[in-house]
């Protein structure tokens, strides 16, 4: 059940809550499966559990203080040394530091030097877990790619029942495990393709469309995560992976989209293609800015190269995974792409959808597959889109 955490580092952050007595099994379990444990508590932990109980289990010094006995412990060390941090219990209190860049302990510190995936498991009673605040500071934590382990129903301290229990250590144990599961894209090249295309119409100005970017680049930063080398070609925008399994290619129009990606394909095993790539750019492109004439102005457009039919038409065995952004008649229309291009499924995002498609944090999708199956998906953050996509898209690769 837990073979993948074997050899792996655990970096486990505790914080202040009757839930910390939950840390020492965390740890016995870590351990029993094969992963080197470090432990960081909170001052405020320390009156819940013992770091001597911690230190004895982990067989690891804990770290409670940024400072002791005189000298300086290492935040940005310990932060590098792990696969994956974990956070559990992460109270209110802790939230809001986490999520507040509020560093006024060694565990923040250790949070915001960290480069690995973190997790961070809440603790807390019924009505503290739903004020907004607290629902504020887990939307803000998720929305910088940590993880949430959600928060199970039962009986709390308080006397109180509701949700607010910490998962169970177990459950903690089998979703982390899940994590190093999904390593599996280790060794891969991926081609993915996001954000507008910008088309020039004289110096100054342009036709483009309203994406931000944000799905591509979810899909990018979690195909690294899970190990692959991913390329980005990226349209105009502010946003930019972080991750450094990613390569990052800036481009403008479709025209220098379709250029770098096909520069790129033969040596990938999969192309996920999010950009929202303009179908047609203006004829010419005016050398000095077009002056006022008249009441009217008339452009010829002419079509730009469509890169996933290219790309289609190019596949030996790689997977291709294309979206289509759609207003109406969605299915059909999806339907007709995926065929026309040869992709091995489609990721479908309709504008009548709240919440879903250009900019938004969120996105709401279905898949739909060459048999003409489907599979809808729930309004979800577009980093756990791009995990859903990735689970596919794993089921393809050879
Ligand atoms: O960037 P965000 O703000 O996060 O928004 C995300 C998104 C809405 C842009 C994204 O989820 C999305 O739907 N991307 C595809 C948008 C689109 O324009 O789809 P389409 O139906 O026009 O194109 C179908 C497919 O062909 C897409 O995979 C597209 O990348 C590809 N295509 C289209 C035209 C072209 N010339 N070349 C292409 O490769």
């Amino acid at each position: 059940m837990s073979e993948n955490l074997k050899g792996k580092k655990i970096l486990l952050g505790i914080s202040g809550s009757i839930a910390a007595y939950k840390a020492a099994s965390l740890t016995r379990l870590f351990i029993k499966a094969g992963a080197e444990v470090k432990v960081i508590m909170t001052p405020a932990s320390t009156s819940f559990i013992s770091p001597l109980t911690l230190s004895t289990l982990s067989k690891n010094p804990v770290w409670s203080e940024v400072s002791s006995e005189g000298s300086w412990n290492n935040h940005v060390d310990l932060g590098l040394w792990a696969d994956v941090m974990i956070i559990a219990p992460a109270t209110a209190a802790t939230l809001a530091k986490l999520a507040n860049g509020i560093c006024d302990n060694m565990l923040v510190a250790v949070y915001l030097s960290a480069r690995c995936p973190v997790f961070f498991a809440p603790a807390m009673d019924v009505d503290m877990w739903h004020h907004p605040t607290t629902q504020q500071n887990v939307k803000r934590l998720l929305s910088y790619e940590n993880k949430l382990i959600p928060v199970e129903v039962g009986e709390l301290a308080s006397g109180l029942s509701g949700e607010g229990r910490m998962a169970e250590p177990e459950t903690i144990i089998t979703i982390t495990n899940q994590y190093f599961d999904k390593g599996k894209l280790a060794g891969k090249r991926i081609l993915i393709t996001a954000g507008p295309t910008l088309e020039a119409l004289d110096p100054v100005r342009f036709l483009g469309n309203r994406s931000s970017g944000k799905m591509g680049i979810a899909i990018a930063e979690a195909a690294a995560h899970r190990g692959a080398t991913v390329d980005l070609v990226l349209g105009p925008t502010h946003l930019r992976p972080y991750h450094s399994n990613v390569n990052l290619h800036k481009v403008e129009s479709a025209d220098e989209m379709y250029t770098k990606a096909l520069e790129i394909f033969d040596s990938c095993d999969a192309a996920v293609l999010a950009a929202a790539v303009a179908d047609y750019k203006p004829e010419t492109r005016a050398d000095h800015k077009i002056k006022k004439s008249g009441d009217h102005l008339t452009i010829s457009f002419v079509r730009t190269p469509d890169i996933a039919a290219h790309l289609g038409k190019r596949k030996k065995d790689q997977i291709i995974v294309g979206f289509a952004m759609e207003t109406k008649d969605e299915k059909d229309n999806a339907l007709v792409k995926m065929e026309k291009k040869n992709m091995d499924f489609i990721v479908l995002n309709s504008l009548n959808e709240k919440g879903a498609g250009f900019q938004h944090d969120t996105n709401k999708v279905s898949f739909i597959f060459r048999d003409k199956t489907m599979k809808d998906f729930s309004l979800k953050l577009k980093t756990e889109v791009a995990e859903d996509i990735l689970d596919e898209l794993l089921k393809k690769l050879p």
